[in-house]
């Protein structure tokens, strides 16, 4: 499914967005648009360069290790069935990847961190490091893992922008993940951000 196209242009500045930047744990279930879910997804890895490969965040060598999903349960982003969604840059738009809302699941397996299951959007941040050591080794996985923080300040930031919060969580089973989301085992998942309206 194609996404709506991102807003350049938003009401609050970049420097608001930074002074009000919090990690939060306490969140209504009030549905996301598809325009937001779109524009965070864009914040995190929309192509922003001419030629398509340069994106929101920065990427060691332009190698773009890393895969945004977003999980999301019934009622919670319009038009789009509970399941696990993945982003994908090249023509900005989204494609199912497993049906079901996995996000209470998620919850437990990042240590029974059950404030997680509320907000409508859990996205997950994950490498697969074989793109990026082609080039760099062992030390791609360190460049991987700078990326992921990158990103999740970009989703930080965007949801700001939108009167939107954001918790982090880097507590979680990367087993457990891996197979609750049905994605591969050489995804690794780096972070996890659940967003939504504050409570
Ligand atoms: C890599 C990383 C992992 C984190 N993991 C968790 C977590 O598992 N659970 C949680 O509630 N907060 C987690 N946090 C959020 C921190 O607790 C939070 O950033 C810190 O308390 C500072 O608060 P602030 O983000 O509101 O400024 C994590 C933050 C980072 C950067």
């Amino acid at each position: 499914m194609h996404l709506p196209d991102p807003i350049l242009g938003g009401d609050v500045s970049l420097e608001r967005t930074i002074q009000q930047r919090r990690t939060i744990r306490s969140f209504e279930s009030r549905a996301l648009t598809l325009k937001q879910f779109s524009q965070l997804l864009w914040a995190a890895q929309g192509i922003t360069g001419k030629g398509g490969f340069k994106r929101a965040a920065p990427s060691a060598g332009a190698l773009h290790p890393m895969d945004i999903y977003g999980a999301i349960g019934g009622d919670c982003i319009e038009k789009l069935d509970p399941g696990v969604y993945q982003y994908e840059p090249a023509n900005h738009s989204i494609s199912l990847f497993q049906e079901g809302d996995v996000r209470r699941d998620i919850a437990i397996a990042s240590l029974g961190q059950m404030w997680m299951a509320h907000p409508p959007l859990t996205l997950v941040i994950t490498a697969e490091y074989s793109r990026i050591m082609v080039k760099y080794g062992q030390r791609g996985i360190r460049y991987a893992m700078i990326e992921a923080g990158h990103i999740g300040q970009n989703i930080f930031l965007q949801s700001q922008a939108m009167g939107l919060e954001a918790g982090i969580v880097g507590a979680f089973e990367d087993e457990k993940v891996i197979q609750i989301m049905g994605i591969k085992k050489t995804h690794e998942p780096l972070l996890i951000m659940p967003v939504g309206y504050e409570r």
